[in-house]
């Protein structure tokens, strides 16, 4: 399956999605490979270009959901293979699926995804280190460093957890708003997708996600004193321009708060509200940020007085078109 594939194609909704953005990233520069995500709800209105040759990754927390399996009996009688990621075990979708992956989260009760989206990344994660070793990308040490840098997940995660109350801190500067946007690039722009997707599921605040180079075509007509930005900083290549779109909302009076990799951290804290995330490799990063997005928007929705796990208009499992 994984060796004879030559396009993937990756199908789900919500925050299943935005896994599936990330393990995009993740496909191309590890494996370089044609991979598009899609979601669920507009893959068959998209006329995709699918055949015997496409490997569709369904990726669903509770495996009910109605559009995403519909995408995958679309993709099934166009001949593609199905692999399923799921939670819940003996779900539709993981019936359904030529093969399945469970994630292992344990139920989940809050609506907002939380560790589906993680244990969906890290199995992402698993796949792609399978896939590179099998096509020969990877010889047997990179595969095993690449392992063993996924296994240092806990630790870190637990270190984020450790400096909560610091994430605590921050999110006072954006309880506030009315409106925030959240700027980054490459995987940064990722993880920052599902980040703002959560900060407005339980804190009722509008908050969009937007590649930090994109802003000067439009958005950043709005930025304003009044429009707080979460920024991440995560990976090297991309801190310099990174920091260079920093400066330009910062100059338009917006308070910033940054969610930076602690090695190269730098005094970017005299300038700006700083978190620091504890180091991995880069293509790894999405993990500790994740976890620290996932709190920023646990404390805002906390401390506005919210219930964080029911958020109104919500459903956990969504069986409707
Ligand atoms: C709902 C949930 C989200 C979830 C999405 C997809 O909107 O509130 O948290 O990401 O459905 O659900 P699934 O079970 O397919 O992952």
């Amino acid at each position: 399956l994984f060796t004879e594939c030559e396009h993937i194609c990756i199908v789900a909704c919500g925050t299943a999605m935005h896994a599936g953005l990330v393990a995009q990233a993740l496909v191309k520069s590890i494996l370089h490979m044609h991979i598009e995500v899609q979601m669920a709800s507009e893959f068959m209105y998209s006329d995709p270009v699918i055949d015997e040759k496409t490997l569709v990754i369904a990726v669903s927390q509770s495996g009910e959901t109605i559009d995403t399996l519909e995408a995958m009996k679309y993709a099934k009688n166009r001949g593609a293979k199905c692999l399923a990621i799921i939670n819940v075990k003996g779900s539709s979708i993981a019936r359904e699926s030529d093969y399945v992956l469970y994630t292992n989260a344990g139920p989940e009760i809050a609506v907002a995804s939380t560790k589906a989206y993680t244990t969906q990344l890290a199995v992402f994660y698993l796949i792609v280190a399978r896939m590179a070793h099998s096509r020969g990308v990877f010889d047997d040490a990179q595969t095993q460093s690449f392992v063993r840098e996924l296994q240092r997940t806990p630790e870190v995660m637990k270190k984020v957890l450790e400096r909560r109350r610091d994430i605590h801190v921050v999110a006072k500067k954006v309880l506030g708003a009315k409106d925030l946007f959240m700027i980054g690039r490459g995987l940064d722009y990722s993880i920052l997708l599902e980040g703002s997707l959560k900060l407005k599921e339980v804190s009722y605040i509008h908050s969009e996600a937007y590649a930090s180079g994109e802003l000067k075509h439009g958005p950043i007509a709005l930025i304003t004193q009044d429009t707080p930005v979460v920024a991440t900083v995560t990976q090297e290549k991309l801190m310099s321009k990174e920091l260079s779109n920093i400066k330009e909302v910062k100059s338009r009076g917006a308070d910033v708060v940054v969610f930076i990799k602690e090695s190269i951290v730098g005094d970017l804290a005299k300038e700006y509200e700083i978190f620091t995330l504890p180091d991995m490799q880069d293509e790894f990063m999405v993990l500790p940020a994740s976890v620290a997005l996932q709190l920023l928007a646990y404390y805002v929705s906390s401390d506005k007085g919210f219930d964080v796990d029911k958020p109104r208009n919500l459903a956990k499992v969504v069986t409707v078109e």
